[in-house]
């Protein structure tokens, strides 16, 4: 069950002004400090989620890790996850839908992606993290202001209404805010870490197969996902009501 608002808009804002100064590691001790068990990394493995486990791993922090795993993930995302658990010693939590795919092609439509994206991805993504937040005060996402227009106010410490009914709130913290993908990908290299075998066959935002293209050089990073659709968000960013509070 998410927490009961306890900082004030005032308050909020100024600790997300204090975070935004300092490091990567400041945000994640932070969360864990004053959150434990009840905050934890959502990762698709792209390079942001990549530098707050080098991060992490680094302070010593054991901030819980999980995925939405969709069921339609491409075979080298899978093989990435297997090989990030070596690599950082950590287990990263799949987090699954309710139904298998071959049960969502038999109960809605098959190959739901092509006629109703949207209602695919709450059904694979949405509502599994809903579920997983429901357990957490404290949501880690690799959001960065330049990955999208839709995201270029984003915070580094923004407050949701979880559950407007029961009055509860849970905190996104995006410490990778005001990362370029340069910087990650500069960092990712200097450090080793393991990355997505796609990104070599020209793919740069990775998601599900059936929605994930390589882009052409100057395209936008996220100009791959969903062609032919006009979605630019699978809503895991956009399904919360940010909170307005004193
Ligand atoms: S998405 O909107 O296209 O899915 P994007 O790939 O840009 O998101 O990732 C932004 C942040 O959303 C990631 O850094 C991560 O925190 C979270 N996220 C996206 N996809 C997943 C996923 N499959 N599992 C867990 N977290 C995810
Ligand atoms: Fe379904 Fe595509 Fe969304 Fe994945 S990204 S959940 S395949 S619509």
């Amino acid at each position: 069950m998410a927490f009961t608002l306890t900082l004030t808009e005032d308050e909020r804002r100024t600790l997300s002004d204090r975070l935004e100064q300092g490091t990567v590691t400041d945000s994640l001790r932070w969360a864990w400090e004053n959150f434990g068990q009840r905050a934890a990394i959502g990762t698709s493995f792209q390079g942001a989620g990549l530098v707050m486990l080098h991060h992490a791993r680094e302070a010593g922090i054991p901030l819980p890790v999980f995925t939405l795993d969709t069921g339609l993930l491409f075979p080298e995302t899978l093989d990435l996850k297997r090989r990030l658990e070596d690599f950082f010693g950590i287990t990263i939590e799949a987090v699954t839908p309710e139904k298998t795919v071959e049960e969502q092609s038999a109960e809605e439509s098959p190959e739901l992606w092509n006629t109703r994206p949207d209602l695919c991805c709450y059904l694979r993504k949405v509502a599994p993290l809903q579920n997983r937040l429901s357990t957490l005060d404290v949501w880690i996402t690799g959001v960065r202001r330049q990955q999208a227009e839709t995201r270029e106010n984003v915070s580094v410490l923004e407050l949701y209404q979880f559950d407007p009914l029961r009055d509860e709130y849970i905190y996104k913290l995006n410490p990778m805010a005001a990362w370029s993908r340069d910087k990650v990908q500069e960092f990712l290299k200097r450090h080793d870490i393991p990355q997505n075998a796609l990104l070599s066959q020209g793919y740069r935002s990775i998601g599900c197969w059936p929605c994930t293209r390589p882009v052409a050089e100057g395209e936008n990073e996220r100009a791959g996902r969903w062609t032919g659709f006009d979605k630019k968000e699978c809503g895991i960013h956009t399904f919360l009501p940010m909170a307005v509070t004193r």
